[in-house]
C-alpha cells in the first residue's frame, strides 16, 4: 500500500499525541455529563477507538453510517443514511466523531437531523479538517489537524475501500485515482 502514497502526511506518533490532548479536552468539557459518542462509519473507526480509550470519563457508544462519496474522490453533496442509532438521544449530550470534514454536507445534514430528536447538545469532533473545501458553513467543535486540499488515506480513511488499515495518514498519488 505504501507505494501508492506520495508521502506520509501525519505519523502515528503525531496522531497519538494529538488524540491524547483531544481526549483530555473532552474529559474536562464533559465531566459528569456521560456523553454519547457517535461514530460515523466507517472512516472514523480508528480515531474513535483510540480517542475513546484515551478518555477517562464515563461515556456511551453508538454508531451511524452515512454515505456521501461512493468510490469517487470528490463529494457529490448527496447524503444517504445507511444505519441509524440504536436508541433515543433525547436529553443526551452527543459527540459526533468523524475522520474528516470536507465539503461539510455530511456533518451539516447529520447535525440537523440529530437536533430534530431533541438532544441536550450536539458537538462535532473530527480528526481532520479540510477547511479550504467547505461548501456549506460548518465549524467542528474539536479537531485534530487542519489539512490542505489533498486526497488522504489511512488510519480509517479509504480510496475505494482500500488503505483503511494503514497506521498513518498519507497522501495518495494522483495516478492511483486518476482515470478511474
Ligand atoms: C467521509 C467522511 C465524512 C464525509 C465528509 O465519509 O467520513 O463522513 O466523507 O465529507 P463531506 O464533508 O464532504 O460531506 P465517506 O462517505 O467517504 O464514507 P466512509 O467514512 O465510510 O469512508
Amino acid at each position: 500500500m505504501y507505494r501508492d502514497l506520495k508521502k506520509i502526511l501525519i505519523s502515528k506518533e503525531e496522531i497519538d499525541k494529538r488524540i491524547k490532548d483531544l481526549a483530555a479536552e473532552l474529559d474536562r468539557d464533559y465531566q459528569g455529563k456521560r456523553p454519547l459518542m457517535v461514530a460515523i462509519l466507517k472512516g472514523s473507526i480508528m480515531f474513535y477507538a483510540d480517542l475513546l480509550r484515551a478518555m477517562t470519563i464515563p461515556l456511551e457508544l453508538d454508531f451511524m453510517a452515512i454515505s456521501s462519496y461512493g468510490n469517487k474522490t470528490k463529494s457529490s453533496g448527496e447524503v444517504r443514511m445507511i444505519k441509524d442509532l440504536d436508541r433515543s438521544i433525547e436529553g443526551r449530550h452527543i459527540i459526533i466523531v468523524e475522520d474528516i470534514v470536507d465539503s461539510g454536507y455530511t456533518l451539516s445534514y447529520l447535525k440537523r437531523m440529530l437536533y430534530s430528536r431533541h438532544p441536550e447538545s450536539v458537538k462535532i469532533c473530527t480528526l481532520l479538517d479540510k477547511f479550504e473545501c467547505r461548501e456549506v458553513p460548518l465549524e467542528p467543535d474539536y479537531k485534530g489537524f487542519d489539512i490542505g486540499n489533498e486526497f488522504v488515506v489511512g488510519y480509517g480513511l479509504d480510496y475505494a475501500e482500500k488503505y483503511r488499515n494503514l497506521p498513518e495518514i498519507g497522501i495518495l498519488k494522483e495516478e492511483v485515482y486518476e482515470n478511474k
